[in-house]
């Protein structure tokens, strides 16, 4: 029996070392991604033999975020339109690994590397990738306070124009895509009403469960923040402690996830499921073996005043700027948007419901130019969810293959 089995392994191991891409293309169900549990985003992107750049872009305030760029596999052919650049906007606790971790074939990054487009993955400030500034230091005490004082507003008026402005020129381009998941939306909309000299910049946004209304929201875990809200809870923290890091690298809990999450634990059932309400995912989508490498790039970083403002948008039912004393703060001006947008919505997401997608795309001059309605997919599954690729990102390369 057992020298069958080495013989076997022997031979396995002589064909995988030969043939790369036949693990590598083996359906993410059967692969072995356990090592991906501490990787950064540009190793598990060079782990599976794409290129990868690494750029640090510097914003207006400061902030040095880390750009991770996937350069066009092959050299534009002669006569043919080049394609745009397309920038891959995370969510709130995500990062650039969002676009990376369902592997070749599967994620979105790899997806459009494959049809030739330049991939630029941003991490907006705060997260791990992108914990540096010019003068503040985030873990020091004088210089914390003053860098985790930032919102989604700061995101969309400083990082996501700062990448846009650091790419055009150096690609010779006019516009990039933008592609945007929940925050990732959310920011792109504050950039357009504060900065609408960006629409001549952008060609097409699509926005998968666009955070910009919450009034319908059910996911209990982020109803709770608002609630204390109301009760000013955060307000009275933040005057005590100031703003910090709400999401830092968990490191015991990467550790205990990857144990009790692992396939064939016993736990394993109990893990998929705080991991289907932690993440806000569909039972169904959710592939075994990613379980334990999720907790590993999950919290990537945010700051506290991000969590303050959405629940600002959950008590007011409305697009506002933050709201730092007792009187009202304005609101986005959504018409300034002139971008055509294609919307993604889950009929199963408690954070982003299609109602409030919905009303989001009545506030837009002419409307969604297409509003797609994912059955039974939930917030997380546009970037983690098994069938993503056949659901979502099929119909998006094709958007943006006929641009
Ligand atoms: C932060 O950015 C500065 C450049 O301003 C650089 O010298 C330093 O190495 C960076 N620190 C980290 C931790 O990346
Ligand atoms: C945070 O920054 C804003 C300006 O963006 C400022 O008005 C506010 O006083 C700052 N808050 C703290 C606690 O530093
Ligand atoms: C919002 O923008 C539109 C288009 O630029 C403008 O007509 C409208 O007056 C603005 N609304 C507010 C409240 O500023
Ligand atoms: C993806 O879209 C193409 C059309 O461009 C279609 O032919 C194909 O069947 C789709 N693939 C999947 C897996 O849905």
């Amino acid at each position: 029996m057992f020298p069958l089995r080495l013989t076997v392994l022997l031979l396995y191991s002589c064909y995988t070392h030969l043939h790369p891409h036949a693990i590598l293309g083996a359906p993410l169900t059967v692969r072995d991604i356990s090592d991906e549990l501490h990787k950064t985003t540009n190793q598990i992107i060079t782990k599976y033999g794409y290129p990868c750049e690494t750029h640090y872009i510097t914003t207006e305030d400061g902030y040095i975020l880390t750009v991770y760029r996937i350069p066009k596999r092959n050299p534009q052919p002669e006569g043919v339109k080049p394609q745009l650049p397309v920038l891959l906007v995370h969510g709130l606790f995500g990062s650039s690994a969002d676009w990376v971790l369902l592997g070749p074939e599967n994620a979105l990054s790899f997806l459009l590397s494959d049809n030739n487009y330049d991939v630029w993955l941003i991490n907006c400030r705060g997260t791990r990738y992108s914990m540096n500034h010019t003068t503040l230091d985030p873990e020091s005490k004088p210089t914390m306070r003053r860098f985790w004082n930032y919102s989604w507003h700061e995101i969309g008026v400083y990082d996501i124009p700062a990448t846009i402005d650091y790419i055009l020129p150096l690609t010779q381009s006019k516009q990039i895509i933008h592609v945007g998941h929940s925050q990732g939306a959310t920011s792109f909309a504050v950039m357009m009403s504060e900065k609408p000299e960006y629409n001549e910049k952008v060609i097409v946004h699509i926005a998968y469960a666009p955070a910009i209304f919450l009034c319908n929201i059910r996911n209990p875990l982020l109803k709770l923040p608002a609630l204390s809200e109301r009760t000013r809870l955060y307000t009275k923290l933040r005057a005590l402690l100031g703003d910090f890091n709400a999401g830092p690298q968990l490191y015991l809990l990467a550790e205990i996830g990857k144990i009790i999450c692992q396939v064939g634990s016993s736990l394993h059932a109990v893990c998929k499921n705080i991991v289907s309400s932690l993440f806000d995912m569909s039972m169904g989508q959710i592939l075994p073996n990613l379980l334990p490498i999720l907790l590993g790039h999950y919290p990537a970083g945010a700051s506290t005043k991000q969590l303050v403002h959405y629940s600002q948008s959950i008590i007011h039912c409305d697009f506002r700027k933050y709201q730092e004393g007792p009187e009202s703060s304005s609101k986005y001006n959504l018409s300034h948007i002139r971008v055509p947008i294609y919307a993604y919505s889950g009929n199963l997401d408690t954070i982003q419901v299609t109602k409030d997608t919905v009303k989001y795309g009545k506030k837009l001059i002419g409307g969604f130019r297409k509003l797609y309605v994912i059955r039974n997919f939930a917030h997380s599954d546009f970037v983690f969810g098994k069938d993503a690729k056949r659901l979502v990102y099929n119909s998006t390369i094709n958007i943006l293959n006929s641009l």
